[in-house]
């Protein structure tokens, strides 16, 4: 018999690109378990020609009891309900302001995917960080703008955009215009703003944090490449960050820049920064001490968030469920698959993980999963940087976007979400095009595909 030595090349190579204790797909065919991109979590009854496709982000994962649902349910209603001002005769759902940028989870992350740019001088579902050189805050308006305030208190400015277009030509004579947005401030109510870097922000999806929450913190740190030493020219690295209160670092999973480390930090930190919702780990006002207007305004309770709720919103949060993969098999979209692991997409957007154990969220526990991130920063280059620095990332560094339920993101969120950290772009092309520093070879990569290969790797980036 004559030896197959592509068969065995093909293996050899697979077994290289293979991290150590886990499994990747299969580049030339499609393995069961991929379509379910939450492993048993996944929301699979996906009807396209239905309503049902619009909230498609907002359902509980699949594998739930009777129970689980129901406190879910109340979850859904506090991350989807506007909060008011305190004191109300809804106590349970009061605390807003005096300054904030919106009164619901929902309204930025809309229908629990991601938000869009501001457009009309509103700011409506993104924000705007602001930090000083270090990284530290701006000694009056703190670290983000909060464009809205209660009757009575200054909102701390207006903000919208102004965006620049530039061009860029592929192989074959495409040419894409590109726009980056340039974040304009005005109407700043309390004094000289000094912070100089800023970072226009689109809230993102967030369904599936559960089971990024339970990916083993040393699997991460195992596929950090920090110098790189395989020589890959992708040295992701880990932001290593600390839980409030607590001195023990550990990796940063949550936030464009990786630099929160658990699903409860980064959710009462938005209750604090984007909605002055107090809570018991940020326990004061958000106001500066130049803000004086904050301590005047009557409390809604201290904290505001009682711990009833902030569990419902935290299970909810952590058990959106992932939606299934669409038209895995087609012809088009293996080969996309294939080109994607091929010009280096992969190297960052690392296709597979298995969750870990979990006495406190058996649901999510042992889940083999297909979020394509490895969680890390990588440095995108100057196109994409914003100078901000957050933990230990640099103001290049970025954490690698999860691509999973991506084909669903305009269906959801409609024709004006955007993709990338401030929504500049319009559709995935205009996407790859933005990746620079660590990402530039694969970006070149695809630049330089002919026209039926692109088409093919967006294909597989439609059916994620
Ligand atoms: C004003 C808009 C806005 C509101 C309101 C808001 N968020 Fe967010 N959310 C964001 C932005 C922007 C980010 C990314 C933060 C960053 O990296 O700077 C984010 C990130 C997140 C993430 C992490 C997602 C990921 O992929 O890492 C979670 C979870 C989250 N928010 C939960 C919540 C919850 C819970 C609430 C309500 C208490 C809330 N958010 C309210 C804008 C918002
Ligand atoms: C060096 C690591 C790296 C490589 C290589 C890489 N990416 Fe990314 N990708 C990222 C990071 C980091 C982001 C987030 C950047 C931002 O938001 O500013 C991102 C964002 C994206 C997004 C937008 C996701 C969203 O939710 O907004 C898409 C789509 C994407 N990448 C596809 C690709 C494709 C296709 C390739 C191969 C041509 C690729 N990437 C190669 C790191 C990488």
């Amino acid at each position: 018999m004559r030896i197959p030595v592509l068969a065995f090349v093909a293996l050899l190579l697979g077994a290289c690109t293979e991290r150590a204790g886990d499994r990747q797909p299969d580049y030339a065919s499609l393995q069961p378990s991929e379509t379910l991109s939450g492993g048993a979590t996944t929301f699979t009854k996906l009807n396209p020609t239905v309503s049902l496709a619009q909230h498609a982000y907002s359902q509980p994962a699949a594998n739930l009891g009777t129970q689980e649902r129901a406190l879910f349910v109340v979850g859904n209603s506090f991350f989807t309900s506007p909060w008011v001002s305190a004191p109300s005769s809804v106590a349970a759902r009061d605390g807003l302001g005096p300054l904030f940028n919106a009164a619901a989870c929902q309204d930025c992350h809309i229908r629990d995917g991601r938000g869009r740019p501001p457009s009309d001088g509103s700011a409506v579902s993104s924000l705007l960080r602001i930090a000083m050189d270090d990284g530290g805050a701006d000694p009056v308006y703190g670290n983000q703008i909060q464009d809205r305030a209660l009757p009575g208190v200054n909102p701390e400015a207006r903000l919208s955009v102004r965006w620049q277009f530039t061009e860029r030509q592929l192989a074959g004579g495409e040419t894409v215009q590109l726009r980056k947005p340039v974040p304009q401030l005005s109407h700043l109510a309390y004094g000289k703003l000094q912070a100089a870097h800023h970072s226009l922000r689109i809230a993102p999806p967030v369904f599936g944090m559960g089971l990024l929450e339970l990916i083993p913190a040393r699997q991460i740190v195992a596929a950090a490449d920090e110098s790189d030493q395989n020589g890959d020219g992708i040295s992701g690295r880990v932001n290593w960050v600390s839980e409030s209160g607590a001195k023990e670092k550990m990796p940063g999973r949550f936030g464009w820049k990786a630099s929160q480390p658990s699903v409860r930090q980064q959710s009462l930190a938005a209750f604090a920064n984007d909605m002055g919702i107090s809570s018991a780990l940020f326990s004061g006002e958000i106001c500066t001490q130049s803000q004086a207007a904050c301590d005047e305004l009557a409390k809604g309770g201290s904290p505001e968030l009682e711990t009833v709720i902030e569990n419902a919103v935290l299970f909810y949060v952590r058990h959106l469920a992932v939606s299934a993969r669409r038209a895995a098999n087609a012809p088009e979209v293996l080969t996309g698959k294939a080109l994607f692991n091929e010009i280096g997409c992969a190297s960052c957007h690392r296709p597979h993980w298995t969750t870990g154990h979990s006495d406190e969220f058996p649901a999510l526990a042992s889940q083999s999963i297909w979020p394509y991130t490895d969680l890390l920063l990588h440095d995108m280059g100057d196109g994409l940087a914003d100078g901000v620095r957050e933990g230990e990332a640099l103001g290049r560094e970025w954490r690698t976007s999860p691509l999973w339920g991506i084909h669903l993101a305009k269906v959801v969120g409609g024709q004006g979400i955007g993709f990338l950290h401030d929504g500049r772009a319009r559709d995935f092309k205009e996407a790859i095009l933005w990746h620079g520093g660590e990402a530039e070879a694969a970006r070149n990569a695809f630049a330089s595909l002919p026209e039926q290969q692109r088409s093919d790797l967006l294909s597989f980036l439609k059916s994620l």
